[in-house]
């Protein structure tokens, strides 16, 4: 039986270095695309999903993400007194219900699949999702919503994947595909951010994963594999062969905003998609080409 994913984990512990000086005392994950935090996008997409329960993976200076998710009475009780009741239901929506919501602190940088064992006390013995902020997703419905159709079908570990630029081999994690429909790929092995000469493909992982929990046993270990870092890619390469493993080429675009041309980009084209604005970005464009 293919257990329902109910759990999402959201690293959110990283320093964020290339966005200085913006990220010097505000988390990057709190960096706004049109009027929204990167990370709410991500919390949005895994509540469309059907998740329940999520689970922040903090480290220090991060308290601006646990206020964003939390109710701020003064704010709220400004805007009832001057009748703002439209923004005020935005507010409040975000807000997820009273225990939904935990935190755990990575303590120490020591990688993705670092970050990720450290909920495992949170997961427990469940199938559950990881999203990673900075990579963001337009998408309809949204990626999570589709890898979790998806893997209602087919179980195991399900990750989001798309083709790279050969010479982008060394920013991802790399599946070394055995068979692929075009939509959905299987691996026999992973490699975290080979050269592209040593590159067994060009399909990617994206910040999308749905996992089983058998990938703690294989964290547990504590083994140091790319850059010195516990790879979360390491961890599901190692259940290959007692857990089936896809990647799903998603449907929707990909903005990768943990670069400054990326988050430029994602602004361009989620503003783009909005209705109350694409007119005024368009006009605005004009003066730029
Ligand atoms: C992480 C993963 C990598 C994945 C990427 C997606 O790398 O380690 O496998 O392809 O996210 O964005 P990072 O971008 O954190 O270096």
């Amino acid at each position: 039986m293919i257990k329902p994913v109910r759990k999402a984990v959201f690293p959110v512990a990283g320093q964020g270095t290339r966005f200085l000086p913006a990220t010097k005392a505000m988390p990057k994950e709190m960096l706004t695309v049109v009027d929204k935090p990167l990370i709410q996008y991500a919390v949005d997409e895994a509540r469309e999903a059907g998740i329940e329960e999520f689970i922040f993976v903090t480290g220090r200076a991060k308290s601006a993400i646990e206020d964003h998710f939390d109710h701020s009475y003064e704010l709220e009780q400004s805007l009832e007194d001057r009748g703002k009741d439209e923004i005020l239901e935005t507010i409040r929506e975000i807000i997820p219900e009273a225990g939904q919501v935990s935190y755990t602190r990575q303590q120490k940088p020591l990688g993705l699949g670092h970050a990720v064992w450290c909920a495992r006390y949170h997961i427990h013995d469940e199938p559950f999702a990881v999203l990673l902020a900075d990579d963001l997703i337009l998408a309809k419905p949204g990626c999570l919503k589709q890898m979790v159709d998806t893997y209602q079908e087919i179980g195991g570990n399900l990750v989001a994947v798309e083709d790279v630029p050969k010479d982008q081999t060394d920013r991802y994690g790399i599946l070394d595909v055995v068979d692929d429909d075009g939509k959905l790929a299987s691996a026999q092995g992973l490699v975290e951010k080979p050269k592209p000469a040593d590159a067994p493909s060009t399909l990617s992982i994206i910040g999308r994963y749905i996992l089983q929990p058998e990938v703690f046993e294989q964290l547990d270990r504590q083994e140091k594999g790319a850059g010195g870092e516990i790879q979360l890619t390491d961890a599901m390469a190692h259940t290959i062969g007692d857990v089936p493993f896809h990647g799903l080429r998603f449907e929707g675009d990909r903005y990768d905003c943990g670069s400054r041309l990326g988050f430029i980009e994602a602004n361009l084209a989620f503003s783009l998609d909005r209705e109350d604005m694409q007119a005024g970005v368009q006009e605005m464009l004009k003066k730029y080409s």
